[in-house]
Order: C-alpha cells, then structure tokens, then sequence
C-alpha cells in the first residue's frame, strides 16, 4: 500500500495565528480545534503545526525551553490531546515541528551551560568557544547568523557560544551522544501522543565541523543558500554526517506502528535535498524551488523535471510549496513587477516595490491549481487558500521577529505573513478571537490580535468566502476534491502538442489534462470537461490562469 503522505496535502498551521479560543489576542491550541472543521471542508488530509512548545517567543517558538510542554499561552497538554483526538475525528492526521538546531537560552540545559563555566560537560552540549585577538574579544569564526549580525555572542565569562538563528536561540552539539539521545525520547514522547508525523526544522544543519581550528566561510552576499554554493564544504550546513541523525530516527520510529512519517526543512539544491530522502533517512523534504521561480512556464517546467527525476533517484516524489511561515505571501511574490528578483524580495525585506495584488491573486489561483496538480505531496500555508495578500505595512512597533532587530531595522521581517487569519467579516479581530465560541462570529471582546489586522480584512475571510463559487476559497475546495481522481498516480505525462511557450500542459491520472497559462494571449482549451478552472473559460484559457480538463 502506498504511504499516506506520498501525495497528502498538508494545511500548515502558524498556532499564534490561526485561531484564538481565550481571547487573548494570541491563537492557541483549543482554538485550532475549534477550527479544524475548516481544515477538513477544505479537503486537506493533514495539518502541521509549527511549534506550541513553552518558549519566550524570542522565534516565534523556534526558541524551545521545554520540548515536552505546551506554552502556558497556548493551552495544556490535555489540549494538545484532546486536539488530536479531534483531528483524528474528522479523518486528518497532525504532523508536529521539532526543533532540533537549537533551544532556547530559557532551556535548562543552556541556563546550566551558562553557570557551568568553561571547559564543563554541560558546556559540551552546546558549541562553546574562546575568541580570537588578544583577549578573546573577537568572534571564533566568521560565521554570520541567518537573522543578521555575527552568529556568535559572548558570555559574562568572555567565552563565545554559537547561534545559526538569533542569540537566544544556542545552537546544539549533535556531537555529544546525550542530545541525540534527548532526542530520541522527544520523537518517542509526541510518537505516543499520538502524532502520524513531525517536520524537522533546518534538517540540514544539525551536524557542524567542529574540528579545531575552527574554519571561516567565504561569504557571499545573498544569504546562506549563496553560502552554501560558495563553500562546497560548508562546516555546518549540509555535513554528510547529518544523514546518520536520520538514519538513527527512523529506527526510532519504527518502535510505532505506524511509523509516524517525517519531512526535513532542507534549503538546499534539488539533488543535494534528496539525499535526505533516501529510503533510510527522511521520508520527505520541502522543495522550495517554486519560490524562486519567476512567473515563467520554461522556469517551472524546468523545476517540475528536476523535482520529479531528483526524487526519484531515491525513490520518491517531490513535495510542493508555494508559501509558508517564513517568506513573502505567494499573492504579493506574483504581483510584483516584471524582472524583480523574486529570490532576493523573499530573503530580504520584501516590501518594496509594490504588488499589483489583482494580478498577483490572478496567478496565485493559477500557480495552486499547478501546485495542488503536480503529483507527490503540498503543503499550504494557512491563508493560502483564503488569497490572503502580504500585510507590507505593520507599525514597526507591532514586529516581533528577529530579523527585524537583528538586521538594525532595515530588514521588516517575516511578520507580514504571520497576521491572524480572519474568520469574518466583520468583528473587532475578525473572528480571530472568540474562536472557543459556538458559531464563526461568536466573538467575545478581548484583547487585540498580537500582531495588528489591516482594516477591511474581513473581505478576505472564510465567512466572506466560503458561499461565494469564485473565491480563491471556493477554487482550493474544488481542487481538493477533484484531487483524489488523480493523485495516487504518481506519473505526470507532458502533452508534446500543447506543452510549449508560456503554456504547461501534462496529463495526470491518465485522462486529467492540466493546462496553465503564463502568457497574456488566451489560448483555445482542447475538448473535455473543466473539473475546475481558476476563471472563467468559456473555450479558451485566459492569460496567467489555469484549468483541470477531463478528456470525455
Ligand atoms: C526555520 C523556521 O521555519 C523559521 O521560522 C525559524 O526562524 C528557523 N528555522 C529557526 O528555527
């Protein structure tokens, strides 16, 4: 039988941002349950859930303190359980993330490292160094951190400590045998909650080259991807040694039945991500390759051949992502103007120049029926299939992620795509708060959402959408159940008579003929029947659009 995840669709869940039960202006873990009734009418097999752990949200709880705990803020583990059940209920399966880089600095294990002083084994389970010059003053190495500024910050006692993210986020030495075995019991702890699977954060980044004399890097402008390209043996990104971590987990996962399934954060090229998935490592990996792909059908073929014989070299079928927590909103990326580098507007602040967001939904509604088409697995954003747009503009006072004071206040951040979601359509948060409530809308006064909402959000909510037939809503429900005709097959056929200049045309399931408009022109739409279109056809296939033909 084939896996379950192998062509799932996975609805991401940002906790803080999906759904609030207690009115506290922060999402949590009963308000996901409340809401799950919206992951399942969407059609979507699954939820993940980016991490609800104890965490002083230096990281948007990327910055764990407790990995067996749920933040006070968010609920209790009986909500957790309890959320699962739920989830269960409606058939989904819930996948958990697992921090397994760094703690928090609020860790015990970091707080103990701290007290225990130089030369400790306590020590020994972080990356501990002295510093260059004279006194020590200077960083060990040049590494920079991902968020900005040196990836390196002093103690009180004049030692150096490591940190890929920011400083209250210490980086792990997957060298000393009692992290790894630390996390073991973490994978077997949710394991028996429970969970069908965990994503693994920066999977390619535990292991580092720790060998003394530490090396610098030759650094490039661009951000660690350009790094990694210009440092072939780069001393903590992508170290061969990392792949027996995941050998070592999938032995431990065998102890359930079923094993719950994993997928890597892994930013790496296409050929050098799918090592990860080779059949005793990972099971999958995200390929992000579509967000740096402009709106071009040559690009995206040339992204679909290369995911698609990459992975099955090991024996698999790409996973598709065209948003997430950490980049700019898929409606803003394609709204932008022409010959924008799309990569550097993602990793850097991103808010200039100015979407056109009609154009930019237009695609958007396109590039998902491309997405959720492609065979192999998705993972959606939540507020994807709501069309949701970039929040550019949040007061500088609302921020909270570390790049934005990192990078001296130039650099706005990720917060931007992490607004609450709006349920209504009208209502202090949008029906954001109040979500334990019976009904959508039964919104209680309570405080405001932590990360401001802009006026007229209400226009883009689920009540707004869900009975309108031409809402980005209405488009994802159709998608996903037309979905399953198709998407255990996991052969994509291109139609060598329609497949050419800015339209991709290829066939799925045998007789589901998928046609995606790049260009402006309308093209003629050959006979068939449309499942779902993202516009209006009427026998031709308008410009930047899409359409699921059934051949009759
Ligand atoms: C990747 C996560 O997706 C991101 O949100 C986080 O900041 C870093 N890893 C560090 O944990």
């Amino acid at each position: 039988m084939q896996h379950w995840w192998r062509d799932a669709v996975l609805y991401q869940v940002y906790p803080r941002s999906f759904a609030d039960a207690d009115g506290d202006g922060t999402g949590d873990i009963a308000g996901i349950t409340a809401r799950l009734g919206h992951v399942a009418d969407l059609g979507a097999d699954g939820i993940w859930l980016s991490p609800f752990y104890t965490s002083p949200w230096a990281d948007g709880g990327y910055d764990v303190a407790d990995f067996r705990d749920v933040d006070p803020r968010l609920g209790t583990l009986e909500d957790f359980d309890a959320m699962v059940a739920a989830a269960h209920a409606l058939g989904l399966r819930v996948m958990v993330d697992i921090v397994p880089n760094h703690t928090s600095e609020e860790h015990p294990w970091f707080r103990k490292a701290l007290e225990a002083g130089p030369g400790s084994p306590e020590r020994e389970l972080y990356v501990f160094r002295d510093g260059r010059g004279a006194d020590g003053g200077l960083p060990p190495t040049n590494w920079r951190s991902t968020f900005g500024g040196p990836a390196w910050t002093r103690a009180a006692d004049g030692q150096w400590y490591l940190h890929m993210f920011a400083p209250e986020q210490p980086d792990l030495n997957w060298g000393d045998p009692r992290v790894r075995e630390e996390f073991r019991g973490i994978l077997r702890f949710w394991s028996g909650r429970g969970v069908d699977g965990f994503r693994i954060d920066v999977a390619y980044a535990l292991v580092k080259d720790l060998d003394e004399p530490l090396r610098d890097l030759v650094l490039v402008e661009g951000g660690r991807f350009e790094d990694i390209l210009a440092n072939p043996d780069h001393p903590f990104l992508d170290r061969p040694e990392v792949h027996e971590v995941y050998r070592d987990w999938r032995r431990v996962l065998a102890e359930f039945d079923p094993p719950p399934a994993t997928v890597g954060e892994v930013w790496l090229p296409s050929e050098r991500r799918v090592l990860y998935t080779r059949p005793d490592e990972l099971d999958q990996a995200f390929n992000f390759d579509f967000l740096r792909t402009a709106w071009d059908a040559d690009a995206y073929r040339r992204v679909i051949d290369s995911s698609i014989a990459d992975a099955a070299q090991v024996g698999t079928v790409p996973t598709w992502v065209i948003g997430n927590h950490d980049v700019v909103r898929p409606v803003s990326v394609l709204g932008l103007p022409a010959g924008t580098d799309q990569g550097a507007w993602l990793l850097s602040d991103g808010h200039d120049p100015e979407p056109d967001l009609e154009l930019g939904t237009r695609r958007a509604r396109a590039l998902a029926l491309l997405e959720l088409s492609l065979p192999g697995s998705a993972y959606v954003y939540q507020g994807e299939e709501l069309g949701l747009p970039e929040v550019a503009d949040l007061p500088a006072e609302s921020l909270e992620d570390p790049r934005w004071v990192r990078s001296g206040h130039t650099d706005k951040g990720r917060d931007g795509c992490r607004v609450p979601l709006p349920w209504t359509v009208e209502g202090a948060s949008y029906g954001f708060s109040g979500a334990g409530g019976d009904a959508v809308g039964s919104e209680e006064p309570g405080s405001a959402p932590w990360l401001p909402q802009p006026e007229g959000w209400g226009r883009w909510s689920v009540q707004a959408q869900a009975d309108d037939p031409g809402s980005v809503l209405s488009l994802y429900r159709r998608a996903l159940a037309h979905r399953g005709e198709f998407s255990s097959d996991e052969v994509l056929t291109w139609d060598d008579t329609l497949n050419r200049g800015p339209v991709l045309a290829y066939w799925r399931g045998g007789d589901v003929l998928v046609l995606v408009n790049t260009g402006e022109e309308a093209v003629e739409l050959p006979p068939g029947r449309v499942l779902v279109a993202s516009v209006e056809t009427d026998g031709r296939l308008p410009g930047n659009a899409a359409v699921w033909l059934r051949r009759e």
